[in-house]
């Protein structure tokens, strides 16, 4: 059964499991002029949204690293199954949005109801779509990583669902020093989601492999 509330929705019991872990939000997809037509608004489709970090299957979230183009903007060797399921289970925050393949691929028409999308979702069938996760100490910083979505559901908003949820959830356990290693493109949607320049005019830098490990005693 799913239960819809006026703004916030719990979903209470899915297929196989039951969570109030996962939450049920409504994304618009974009109107195309195929399906311009047939709606005056563009169409609604549901997304479940996850802060289980065991929904999270790390062999689909490698898939969504590849998806995303990811792959080659992280290491090679943190991609590797084992390494991901490491950094999944020590993550202070993971948050992981599924969407039901149905849903994904359909396109709808003048007997599409609301009543359509209400079939059980399960995080272990459907497709994750969205990821993102916070690293913390849990009393004063944390660090954002990994924020993707899939190319064909980008620019609706579900990028910043995911960062607002991983903030609300850092602060909510008073951690308000938040940062996100980003690249010169990616600027601007973390600047919708509300970061900006650090005031201190910190800047990161990289550990290269390059300076030797063992340092010979200065005499
Ligand atoms: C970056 C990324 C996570 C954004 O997700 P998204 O769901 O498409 O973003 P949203 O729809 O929530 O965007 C929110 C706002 O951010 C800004 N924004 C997002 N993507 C943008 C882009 N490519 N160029 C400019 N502004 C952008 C816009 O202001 C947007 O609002 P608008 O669509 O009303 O104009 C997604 O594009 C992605 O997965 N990219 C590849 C992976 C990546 O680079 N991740 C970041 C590493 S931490």
């Amino acid at each position: 059964m799913v239960a819809i509330g006026l703004s916030r929705t719990q979903l209470q019991v899915t297929e196989g499991f039951a969570s109030k872990s996962m939450e049920l939000k409504w994304v618009r997809r974009r109107t195309t002029a195929k399906t311009l037509h047939l709606h005056n608004a563009k169409p609604l489709f549901p997304i479940y949204i996850s802060t289980d970090p065991r929904h999270v299957d790390p062999q689909h979230l490698r898939d969504l690293f590849a998806d995303c183009n990811r792959a080659f903007s992280t290491r090679p060797e943190h991609l590797h199954i084992r390494k991901l399921a490491v950094a999944l289970s020590h993550s202070a925050v993971v948050v992981s949005v599924f969407c039901n393949l149905q849903h994904l691929n359909a396109v709808p028409n003048h007997n599409s109801s609301i009543a359509d999308f209400f079939v059980p979702v399960s995080p272990f069938r459907d497709q994750l779509v969205g990821f993102g996760r916070a690293v913390s100490d849990y009393g004063l910083t944390a660090s954002i990583y990994d924020v993707m979505v899939i190319p064909s559901l980008q620019r609706m908003g579900i990028g910043q669902m995911i960062v607002k949820k991983i903030v609300r959830m850092l602060t909510s356990r008073d951690v308000y020093d938040i940062s996100v290693l980003c690249s010169e493109n990616e600027r601007l949607f973390f600047k919708a989601c509300g970061f900006g320049d650090d005031i201190l005019g910190s800047t990161t830098m990289m550990y290269t492999r390059t300076a030797p490990l063992t340092a010979p005693e200065r005499e």
